[in-house]
């Protein structure tokens, strides 16, 4: 599912590295994105909903969103009578299959100029070495989309029985309040948490840390935390068990980052906290992702940057496809093709090792359509880079 933007231009050039470390496999290409919005209506066709339920592994590019009404005047005119309103095609997939668990992995790759540094007591620096995996729940709490500004009646009658809703907003007339909830449930919180405990065992992480805020949030974070507790005491005993609030773990990430190991979760902290260290070990040309249902062995795998509309114009494409790369390697561990998997990991590592090829990112230009004159590799010569090392 190449989607839209530098999508496509990513997702092909890590087919050809699969190609090259010897991963056989018949691609069919999924409709995804908002080419499917403008022409369609619906920028998640059925057509790749079963296409998906079928063949179980997708690796996708990245997809454009835009806001209400811009996503109303780019409809087909004949389209623009029924009513349709967009949604996000990757939300709606997460959604359909239940893709509930989400991973993204930030380590440190030796030699990446974009390593993040830190000054030592004598003045020196030190680059401290990240390799942290975030697992994310990736379909409830505040991104469940379960929202309303001016609430119907029920929901507002139903708040209005809080003693704190009615101290805090009783005065407010209906009309001027939003509301975004935030639910959990044992079953989903309790598949995260698994899945958190299980890596970490599975990968030699010594620790789990959920990162909530339970002091403040008691119900849903607190219930996380209680239940994390319950699965490392009787299930994991092995592992430590760390909590953090969101705050300040956006702090601690930038002084001792080394620290952490496994990291787990809600929806929308867990998106904040892995962009925080994706930030240190690169930013978004490395930041890569899987999701997935362990029950139904549906997997999709993504980078985590989005379709970067303003560089697919470009006539020589000059985006990172590591972060898409990576992704494509965290579905060949899924699907336990852990040995091509590491043969490409290196690949990747030796090429950022040797530092002759990088793109503009990692030579930290502005992204013109002339970085390529100016040394920086393209989207393909860094996937040749890595071909040649494989
Ligand atoms: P973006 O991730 O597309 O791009 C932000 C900036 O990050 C780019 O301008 C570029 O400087 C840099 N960047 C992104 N990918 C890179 C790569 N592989 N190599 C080097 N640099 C890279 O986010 P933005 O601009 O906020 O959103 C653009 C569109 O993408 C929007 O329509 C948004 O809704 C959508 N989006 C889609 C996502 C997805 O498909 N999962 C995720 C995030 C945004
Ligand atoms: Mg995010």
């Amino acid at each position: 599912m190449p989607g839209d933007g530098i999508g496509k231009a990513v997702l092909d050039e890590t087919i050809r590295v699969l190609e090259a470390a010897g991963f056989e496999a018949d691609y069919v290409e999924g409709d995804i994105g908002w080419e499917f919005w403008k022409t369609e209506g619906n920028p998640l066709p059925d057509r790749t909903i079963d296409l998906l339920e079928k063949h179980k592994i997708a690796l996708f590019g990245a997809i454009t969103s835009k806001p209400k009404d811009a996503a109303f005047a780019e409809l087909a005119p004949e389209l623009q009578a029924k009513g349709l309103v967009y949604s996000s095609p990757i939300v709606g997939l997460r959604q359909h299959f239940g893709l509930d668990i989400c991973m993204r992995p930030c380590h440190t790759y030796k030699g990446n100029p974009l390593n993040f540094i830190r000054r030592t007591a004598d003045n020196g620096f030190e680059e401290p070495l990240v390799d942290v995996v975030i697992f994310r729940q990736n379909t409830e709490g505040l991104y469940g989309g379960v929202e309303w500004s001016d609430p119907p009646q029920q929901v507002y009658d139903a708040l209005m029985t809080h003693p704190k809703f009615v101290k805090n907003f009783g005065d407010t007339p209906k009309s001027e309040i939003s509301v975004s909830t935030r639910i959990f449930t044992k079953r989903a919180t309790e598949r995260i948490l698994r899945a958190a405990f299980a890596h970490a065992r599975q990968y030699g992480y010594k620790s789990v840390t959920v990162c909530e805020k339970p002091n403040v949030i008691r119900e849903t974070s607190g219930m996380m935390f209680k239940m994390a507790q319950q699965i490392q005491s009787a299930e994991f005993p092995e592992i430590e068990l760390w909590n953090t609030n969101i705050d300040a773990q956006m702090m601690w990430l930038t002084k001792n980052p080394e620290d952490y190991g496994v990291i787990v979760a809600g929806n929308m902290f867990g998106d904040i906290v892995s962009d925080g260290f994706a930030g240190l070990i690169g930013g978004l040309g490395f930041a890569c992702s899987a999701q997935f249902n362990p029950d139904t062995g549906i997997g999709v795998f993504e980078p985590t940057h989005g379709s970067a509309p303003k560089y697919a114009g470009y006539e020589v494409s000059i985006v990172n496809p590591i972060a898409m790369i990576e992704s494509a390697c965290m579905m060949l561990d899924f699907i336990k093709e852990n040995k091509i998997a590491a043969k490409i990991r290196k690949a990747v590592a030796d090429v950022i090792a040797e530092g002759k090829v990088r793109t503009y990112d990692m030579m930290k230009m502005r992204g013109t359509a002339d970085v390529v004159k100016k040394g920086a590799a393209s989207t393909s010569e860094m996937a040749d880079a890595v071909i040649g090392k494989l």
